[in-house]
């Protein structure tokens, strides 16, 4: 049972929080156009690398590809984390990866299900998306200035709030767990496994990053349907590439390089319960 109000304000969350410099500064909103937004803004400021952005609610949710993410108050997570990597711009979608394994990771910690990653930085329970990313970069040719990086988390949410076009396809810890769940508690492990696996990326590079979430999403030799730039491509995942590129195989033999898009997994797959 929940005891005090599941806010996210400083005052209730800094408590709870072990990250030793994610989240140090919390700007906390009850609604915001979108936390992402708010966060570049901040950002291009000066705002120091671990500051993070948290609203209540979004008006203007950013989704991949020029989507909107549902975001209705008090039910979610929306937040966005500020990242000044010392990386060219390449680089960049790496942090995406990573971004999307510690995700994966913080889920797993604290619910004992089993998410599964679906490229490039979806996570899903039982085949439905339960969270998603969307990093924005700021660079010059060479190097950049900073990411944002943002993270929607589907947490109490109903399925009947859910819109008819993705209620097939969405999910919520509530929905997986059959409990509420506390939005604060959960900050706690993300925070951590942020911080764990940005650590990982900066010390030992971007090979660890690459097969942790390769371990999280059983991509490789999955038939798959990909909605790249108004093309559709169909074949076998072969691998990510060092950049987070999907290469796939298509029918007559020939690899292709997919840089953004969407997946369909043609095969459906399971997630055990670990705990
Ligand atoms: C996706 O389409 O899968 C990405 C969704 C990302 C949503 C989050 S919510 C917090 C942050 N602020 C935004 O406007 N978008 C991201």
């Amino acid at each position: 049972m929940i005891q005090s109000p599941d806010l996210l304000t400083p005052s209730e969350i800094k408590p709870i929080l072990k990250s030793k410099w994610i989240g140090k500064r919390i700007h906390h909103f009850q609604t915001v156009d979108s936390t992402n937004s708010k966060a570049y803004a901040l950002a291009l400021n000066g705002a120091e690398e671990g500051e993070v952005v948290i609203a209540e609610s979004q008006e203007k949710g950013k989704g991949r590809l020029g989507r909107q993410w549902f975001s209705p108050p008090f039910l979610n997570i929306y937040v966005s984390l500020i990242l000044r990597p010392k990386i060219p711009p390449h680089q960049a979608s790496l942090v995406t990866l990573m971004a999307a394994v510690a995700t994966a990771d913080a889920i797993r910690t604290f619910s004992g299900l089993l998410p599964l990653i679906k490229w490039p930085n979806d996570i899903l329970l039982r085949d439905r998306k339960v969270a998603g990313l969307l990093n924005e970069i700021h660079s010059e040719v060479d190097r950049v200035h900073f990411v944002v990086l943002g993270i929607g988390i589907n947490m109490n949410i109903d399925e009947t709030m859910f819109s008819k076009e993705i209620r097939d396809v969405a999910t919520s810890l509530k929905i997986e767990t059959g409990q509420t769940v506390s939005r604060k508690a959960f900050l706690e492990p993300l925070f951590e496994e942020l911080e764990r696996w940005y650590a990982i990326f900066s010390e030992k590079g971007s090979a660890m990053i690459l097969n942790a979430w390769r371990d999280r999403a059983h991509i490789r030799g999955k038939q798959v349907k990909v909605t790249s730039f108004g093309e559709t491509l169909v074949g076998r995942a072969i691998d990510v590439d060092s950049d987070g590129a999907l290469i796939l195989e298509t029918k007559d033999g020939t690899q292709k390089r997919v840089v953004a898009g969407d997946v369909e997994y043609k095969t459906k797959s399971s997630n055990p319960v670990v705990k």
